[in-house]
């Protein structure tokens, strides 16, 4: 795994934009796993200012989000669909036909989480799949004890998760008690991972996927699994990392060989 800690969260912002910059630059029809929650939010802003100044083009790439609500109309502005709309597709000048979110309306939710499966195969795979991680160390909506062999289907949501994006609601009562999410099967999948964190909250589950040991009770600790996967952390979110000047050592020699 490999472990970048930077001073800020606008640093965290400008590595993650670059890294997925550079790989639309060198495929512009790259598949790219999407994530909502506030920890992408300043990749896509450095990703979308690219774009308007004419230097990147998403225009042939597609996305997959990593989940979405069961139960809210489409429209609805905590709908996950439309958060990507708003935070991606638009300013990332996407193609929204190449745009996909789990259809968590669906009457049959498991027949549109094996639809979901198909149309990642369909497009080729995931090329990098951008991840933040919950305060309970949750990747997508994989909450603790998700098989590390799970695919997309209905998961119902912990009640702190519920708790903690209750500030995007009215009140908690509003939070939908279920998602539709990719599985941690379907992530590990994707040829690449980038996990985002900042803020201390953070730092106990970071420390718990990346330094402790593989766990369903930890469903962020499947990064331990995959051959290519990157966490990019602020000081806050490293801070309870115990070989934080390891990691720091490794990057400064970075590059050196190979
Ligand atoms: C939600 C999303 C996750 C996200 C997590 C953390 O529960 N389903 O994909 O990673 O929140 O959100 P934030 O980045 O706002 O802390």
């Amino acid at each position: 795994m490999e472990v970048l800690i930077l001073p800020t969260a606008e640093d965290l912002a400008r590595e993650g934009a670059a890294r997925i910059a550079d790989l639309v630059r060198s495929r512009p029809d790259s598949v790219l796993g999407v994530a909502t929650g506030s920890s992408p939010q300043g990749i896509y802003q450095r990703l979308a200012q690219q774009v308007r100044d004419g230097s990147l083009s998403f225009a042939e790439a597609s996305a997959f989000a990593l989940d979405e609500y069961v139960g809210l109309p489409r429209e609805h502005p905590q709908s996950y669909a439309e958060v990507i709309r708003r935070t991606v597709t638009e300013p990332l000048q996407l193609n929204p036909q190449r745009v996909h979110v789990p259809d968590g309306r669906a009457s049959d939710l498991a027949a549109a989480a094996r639809a979901y499966e198909s149309s990642i195969e369909d497009a080729g795979g995931i090329d990098l799949q951008l991840l933040g991680i919950g305060g309970n160390g949750h990747i997508g909506f994989n909450e603790p004890v998700s098989s590390m062999a799970s695919r997309t289907r209905v998961k119902t949501l912990t009640p702190r998760t519920r708790q903690d994006n209750a500030r995007f609601f009215a009140d908690e009562s509003q939070v939908p008690v279920h998602c539709l999410t990719m599985g941690l099967g379907t992530i590990l999948q994707a040829r690449r991972l980038l996990l985002v964190a900042q803020g201390r909250g953070k730092a106990s589950a970071v420390a718990a996927a990346v330094e402790g040991p593989l766990t369903a009770m930890v469903p962020a600790s499947a990064l331990q699994l995959h051959p290519h996967a990157t966490v990019l952390l602020d000081e806050d979110a490293a801070s309870k990392l115990q070989l934080r000047d390891y990691y720091r050592f490794a990057q400064e020699h970075a590059g050196e060989v190979g």
